[in-house]
């Protein structure tokens, strides 16, 4: 029997209880949600022509009979690099791009294509844009006119006859003369709000489906960069697209098992745009910013306390730039960028997963300047990788001394792991600072093991981990599993919540389950009890229950790991509940079914069941996630 309390509990579930974590890992941003089809679109890789190939040449910049591929460098810019085309004796020169993985096409949509060409010398009226297929057939095709001299916007738009997953995007150049190219772009005109040069409408509108109360960004490791030069700058991801520097993404090489070589980050998706996501999706932005330690995993190259200043000012102007209204230096870039009201940020968090006396060093500077400044803003602070780490208690130990008030948790584990832990937060202390588990995924094969499935039991044991979240709600403030996105042809890291291609995305039951606790949140925390006792796992069951009071809705959480399935009573006791249940079932035909390209077998059921007054039994089956809804 599940008691329920009929007296609230006064503890409130945080609109930000169930939120995301983006991480441009996995090929998530630049080749993801970033709808960029194009591949080092203007030559800044360290390796400029990667991405990029001469038809019929072996050897990338070698002279062709045909014409001549050379970089340039501009070093007066962000972006110095640009292509020099020599085509010689009236001849086809043909460049070809392979996008990420290939370019996804899809008939029916349109495609802006555009670039930056200077006129040299010569004579190259004309250019021909071809989308090809992996056979190369013409899948559409277009003639652009070169006029005049000097550097020009070229655009066309490519109306595809059929949809290819894997095609190449061919420039033909005729004639006889010398052209200088630049950002050669193609973005599908569907994206997410038609916004041009915007983000994959697909994959954001499953963002949105989560109803995310924060959207944590952008890492993860990347935040803090294999070595200080490399960490995530965000004053370099915002104004002009085309002038934002390009840097190597940390995870191009990221565990020796995924070397990713071509991974870089364009910053197409940079702080502004993470900053307007948020704002769509209606979830906090929660930035997360470099605290002057790169990646600890890492060369974990420091910062000189005396040499900290540029990274705390870093810290200021980005509130500055969310906040500040457009007189100031940051607001009015915002507002030029074309975003003059604030975006409200709450949260800035200090460092991603940094540990030991030098983090807590210089967790005190950030400390220190920020909340001198804007004493509103919450502060959100590290606690190193894992629990099980050896800097963990150290952190918490130093964090609450110093009152800190949040603290960031990461844990990535065994099922067995989350099931056990689904008390974790019972005996936290609730007069220290508040727990945001930021970054968590149970791991079917082995942490940080390839090859991690997202299968039913890793989604199970992790509803069985957010019945305990969600009970202890008091001092669990933020949660958020990690990591989003992977495309299925450019992973470093498994699991993740939703699997990519160039044409289509599928969601894990992991995702189904983040979205049943997201979408039934919840305002208020009621008590449910066994005997008396949470129900965190006797008889392999685990439950929480919420009010909803602007639904009117009185919804409990049950989730049973047990092979068995079981008839539970459930006792409303005193709490006013109507004749009506709605109960939502996730499960599987066995724990390590899984959901594909093809199918998405695991996903939940909803039935509607008359009530009666009083108690009553439900059946929950055997490996389940069960949702009940009382009106
Ligand atoms: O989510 C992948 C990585 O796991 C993150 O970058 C890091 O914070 C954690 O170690």
């Amino acid at each position: 029997i599940l008691d329920l309390d009929g007296i609230s509990t006064h503890i409130k579930i945080q609109p930000t209880m169930y939120g995301i974590f983006f991480e441009d890992i996995n090929f998530a941003a630049d080749g993801g949600i970033y709808a960029e089809l194009i591949k080092n679109r203007s030559f800044e890789f360290d390796e400029p022509l990667m991405g990029w190939k001469q038809q019929n040449s072996r050897i990338l910049s070698h002279n062709l009979d045909s014409g001549v591929l050379t970089i340039y460098s501009d070093d007066s810019k962000t972006n110095k690099n640009y292509a020099r085309i020599t085509v010689n004796n009236d001849k086809s020169y043909i460049l070809e791009n392979e996008g990420f993985r290939g370019i996804g096409i899809h008939q029916n949509t349109q495609y802006d294509f555009s670039f930056d060409l200077e006129n040299v010398s010569g004579n190259i009226s004309a250019v021909n844009a071809s989308l090809i297929d992996e056979n190369g057939m013409v899948i559409s095709k277009v003639p652009i006119l070169i006029k005049g001299i000097g550097w020009q916007k070229y655009t066309a738009v490519f109306s595809p006859s059929r949809t290819v997953e894997k095609a190449r995007l061919q420039i033909t150049f005729t004639g006889n003369g010398v052209v200088n190219m630049d950002m050669i772009s193609l973005f599908p005109q569907d994206t997410w709000k038609g916004r041009k040069g915007g983000l994959r409408k697909d994959l954001v509108q499953k963002l949105y489906d989560l109803q995310p109360g924060f959207l944590r960004f952008p890492g993860g490791c990347i935040v803090e960069g294999r070595t200080l030069n490399e960490r995530y700058q965000w004053k370099k991801t915002i104004g002009n697209v085309a002038d934002r520097e390009h840097l190597i993404n940390k995870w191009s090489s990221g565990f020796a098992h995924r070397p990713t070589p071509d991974y870089y980050q364009s910053f197409g998706l940079g702080f502004y745009e993470y900053f307007q996501l948020s704002e769509d999706l209606g979830a906090e932005p929660v930035p997360i910013l470099s605290c002057g330690m790169a990646c600890q995993f890492n060369t974990g190259e420091l910062v000189h306390l005396e040499e900290l200043n540029p990274y705390v000012q870093d810290a200021l102007d980005l509130i500055e730039f969310a906040n500040g209204d457009t007189n100031t230096k940051w607001g009015k870039l915002r507002a030029d960028m074309g975003h003059p009201k604030a975006f409200n940020l709450k949260f800035v968090g200090v460092g991603n997963e940094q540990w030991g006396e030098d983090y807590i060093e210089r967790y005190k500077v950030f400390e220190k300047a920020i909340h001198s400044k804007y004493p509103e803003i919450k502060i959100i602070s590290g606690s190193g990788p894992s629990p099980d780490g050896e800097f963990f208690d150290y952190g918490w130990k130093e964090l609450k001394k110093l009152n800190a008030q949040i603290v960031d948790e990461h844990y990535y584990n065994s099922p067995e792991w989350f099931t056990k832990n689904a008390g974790r937060y019972d005996d936290y202390d609730r007069s220290g600072p508040k727990v945001f588990a930021g970054e968590y995924a149970a791991q079917s094969v082995g942490v940080v093991k390839p090859d991690n499935k997202n299968n039913w039991q890793t989604a199970l044991s992790e509803a069985a981990f957010m019945t305990g979240l969600e009970r202890n709600a008091d001092v669990v403030a933020m949660t958020s599993y990690a990591p989003l996105f992977a495309h299925a042809d450019g992973w470093q890291w498994t699991p993740d919540l939703i699997w990519f291609n160039n044409l289509q995305s599928y969601a894990t039951p992991n995702y189904y389950v983040q979205q049943l606790f997201s979408n039934n949140k919840g305002t208020d925390l009621i008590k449910i009890s066994e005997n008396g006792n949470p129900v965190k796992g006797q008889h392999q069951l685990f439950a929480s229950a919420v009010q909803d009071r602007n639904k009117g809705e009185t919804i409990i959480k049950v989730v049973n790991t047990d092979s068995q399935g079981k008839s539970v009573e459930i006792n409303p006791g005193s709490r006013q509940i109507g004749n009506k249940l709605n109960k939502i079932t996730l499960t599987a035909s066995k724990l390590s079914a899984e959901n594909n390209f093809q199918t998405e077998n695991i996903k939940p059921v909803e039935e509607i069941l008359a009530l009666k007054k009083g108690k009553f039994l439900v059946d929950i089956p055997a490996n389940s996630f069960v949702i009940l809804k009382l009106k």
